[in-house]
């Protein structure tokens, strides 16, 4: 089990490229296989999840081949299904697994998929995307802990109306319905950058969508899909990170090959808080502004609210500044599980409920302490990073779920970090 170690209190200074978007990629590659054709991806993120990912399509018939020898291009081809399941052992470590769900539904009229179990920020149902697929005309049991569906005449158009907004299922709900007979109305639907670049995938391999992005999104089903090439687009999260890192160690970032406007909400919170983000050709440059921080109450909120991704960041940061700042989660149960470790290392924070309360210290120290899930681990190498002294931090596995080559990328800018086996 691989450890961080890192010695904090050292301004990071000069360049980190962002990669491309987890979050992207992964519905990305489940879409390839809605056709017969190849179809090239390029700005794919070394990442387990996507490593987990292009296994379970290679196991449902997809070649995977990387184009050029470099690891950023993929050639997925899905000549035929051989196979229509995503099972528990990998659907458990990762739930983006139910993406594959609508794309096997819409070509191949079946999918058996492991429902996802719970996780470390909360239960996660997939209520949502199930109901969509049977609006498109899907049947759906739930079979030993397996959702099997199956739709032998195939999918048809129809009006799908989301209670409240799901990345995930309208995912499902617009790679089905690209080859749905006639048209489909998705309301409610998520407006995830993600989402945008998803249907840009789709249009170029001749879907019929409009309004992705908006709250509602209408698709012409189509009676087959092309190949095409596609560059994915830069993980908003990670910038958001590596700014919240200039931030919380008191230095300056150009952090390339990431638009400004892609933060979100995160932009007017990380200013008010401190930073200044100044737009560059290729990115923007993220510094702390007058050398003081903030506290600034955020609460998360679907896109283009304040990103749940970033919240456990923002957290760390508010750790250090100047006040008190209250911190919002509304859309996981239990994403908090950054705090004990956090408090572990000097930071004086309540939770209430969804709320938690963070008082800013002079300084953090260092410490032992353990990552939980994806963002969390991040938090805690940011808070890492301001704190005086040495930090340890344990299965930090969940970090290379998320974030390529993190530890490279922050020693690369000052940071005093080591990964020891
Ligand atoms: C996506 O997850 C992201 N993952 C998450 O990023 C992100 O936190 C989340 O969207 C919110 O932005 C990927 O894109 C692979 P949701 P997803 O469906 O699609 C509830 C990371 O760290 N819900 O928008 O699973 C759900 O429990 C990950 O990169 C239902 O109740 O999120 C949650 O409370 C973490 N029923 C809320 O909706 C459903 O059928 C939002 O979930 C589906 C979801």
């Amino acid at each position: 089990m691989d450890r961080l170690l890192i010695t904090g209190g050292v301004p990071l200074e000069g360049t980190v490229t962002v990669s491309g978007a987890k979050n992207a990629a992964l519905p990305l590659i489940a879409a390839t296989l809605l056709t017969d054709r190849p179809v090239e991806l390029d700005n794919v993120p070394e990442l387990a999840d996507v490593t987990s990912m292009l296994r379970l399509v290679q196991r449902i018939g997809t070649s995977a081949t990387y184009v050029g020898g470099a690891p950023g291009r993929v050639r997925l081809h899905t000549p035929e299904l051989l196979a229509r399941e995503a099972p528990y052992d990998l659907v458990r470590k990762m739930r983006a697994s139910v993406l594959v769900l609508g794309p096997l539904l819409a070509r191949g009229g079946e999918a058996r998929v492991s429902l996802p179990g719970g996780c470390a920020i909360g239960p996660r149902p997939i209520d949502l995307h199930l109901k969509a697929l049977e609006r498109l005309g899907a049947v759906i049991d739930l079979v030993d802990g397996y959702v099997e569906a199956r739709a032998p005449k195939g999918l048809a158009g129809a009006e799908i109306e989301f209670p409240q907004p799901s990345v995930g299922a309208t995912e499902n709900a617009l790679m089905a319905a690209v080859l749905a007979r006639g048209a489909t109305r998705i309301v409610g639907a998520a407006r995830e950058p993600e989402i945008v670049d998803l249907a840009l995938l789709l249009r170029s391999m001749g879907a019929r969508i409009v309004g992705a992005g908006t709250s509602v999104i209408e698709i012409e089903g189509v009676a087959r899909l092309e190949g095409a090439s596609h560059t994915i687009m830069p993980d908003r999260i990670e910038a958001g990170t590596y700014a919240m890192a200039a931030g919380i160690t008191g230095g300056t970032l150009l952090i390339r090959n990431a638009p400004l406007e892609l933060l979100g909400a995160a932009r007017e919170k990380l200013v008010e808080a401190g930073l200044e983000l100044v737009e560059t050709q290729d990115g923007f440059v993220a510094r702390r502004a007058d050398g003081v921080l903030e506290g600034v109450d955020v609460m998360t909120r679907p896109y283009p609210g304040f990103a749940t991704d970033l919240q456990a960041q923002f957290m760390a940061l508010m750790c250090v500044a100047r006040g008190a700042a209250m911190v919002t989660e509304t859309i996981f149960e239990n994403r908090f599980m950054h705090v004990p470790e956090l408090m572990r290392l000097g930071a004086r924070i309540t939770v209430h409920g969804g709320s938690a309360l963070v008082r800013g210290v002079e300084r953090l120290k260092g410490a032992p302490v353990m990552a939980t899930d994806l963002r969390a681990s991040v938090s805690l190498v940011l808070a890492a990073l301001a704190a005086e002294g040495r930090t340890e931090i344990n299965r930090i596995y969940h970090l290379d779920r998320g974030y390529e080559h993190l530890d490279k990328k922050l020693a690369a800018v000052g940071a005093r970090i080591e990964r020891v086996p």
